[in-house]
């Protein structure tokens, strides 16, 4: 099997991916929040692009809740920011969710020329590269797509750190498995900060903007593994539970 990883989005297209299986990472905080609300029930989410297209959702349907941000906050008008605390069972349970965040939603929607596409976060990582690896051996996959959203069309050192502990899950549980360079540096790296990832993400450029605007709740839902059971899959333009 081979891992191939992408810094950001903007380095796929449907040509790379497809006959692979992708995992889109945004883990501060877009792939997280949106696992995180279906693990409390929402029965699906439905990521857009643009700040319209969501609201056009809400006209004609009262009942969706809006979620996401612009510059790491809620957006005017939408029910719901952007941080996974505030997706709780009682606010999100058997709602269809319309999301919009500035990397994450891009990301995945970027990543549909894929064969399946998943989302990763550290909270649901080893139910999700199970699942893969499991489908993926069984339908012939010889490659897995790690997709980090990246942020501001930028390599970020959090989804980084995401993937490498998806390679770890990978390198442990596949007979065979060829690393690209990428895949390889990350797992490098993860295996430094694996049980302490703040020590090195308190550097870097997202982590530090989304402490700066009080968000420091998220930083350490987010870098927590495998409490979340739930493995989501984005298909037909829309996440739902596998
Ligand atoms: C994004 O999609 O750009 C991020 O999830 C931003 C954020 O952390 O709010």
């Amino acid at each position: 099997m081979k891992i191939v990883t992408f810094s950001h989005y903007k380095e796929i297209n449907d040509e790379v991916l497809k006959d692979s299986y992708a995992i889109v990472i945004d883990l501060l905080r877009a792939t997280s929040t949106m696992i995180c609300a279906i693990s409390n029930g929402a029965k699906r989410i439905i990521p857009v692009e643009k700040i319209e297209e969501a609201r056009l959702f809400k006209k004609l349907d009262e009942s969706v809740l809006l979620g996401g941000e612009r510059g790491g906050l809620k957006i005017e008008g939408f029910d719901l920011d952007n941080s996974p605390l505030s997706y709780k069972q009682e606010v999100v349970f058997g709602k269809t969710i319309v999301f919009t965040t500035t990397n994450g939603t891009r990301a995945l929607k970027m990543a549909a020329g894929a064969k399946r596409t998943f989302l990763g976060s550290f909270i649901n990582a080893q139910k999700t590269a199970e699942y893969i690896i499991k489908e993926a051996l069984h339908y012939n996959i010889d490659t897995i797509s790690i997709v980090c959203a990246g942020t501001e069309e930028k390599f970020t050192l959090e989804d980084i750190l995401c993937a490498g502990y998806f390679v770890d899950l990978f390198k442990e549980n596949l007979p065979d498995v060829f690393l690209d360079d990428l895949s390889l540096a990350s797992h490098v790296l993860y295996k430094k900060f694996e049980n302490d990832p703040h020590e090195i993400l308190k550097y870097s450029y997202h982590y530090s903007h989304l402490k700066r605007l009080g968000f420091e709740a998220d930083l350490e839902f987010c870098l927590k593994k495998d409490f979340v059971d739930c493995v989501c899959e984005y298909e037909n333009l829309i996440v739902e539970k596998v």
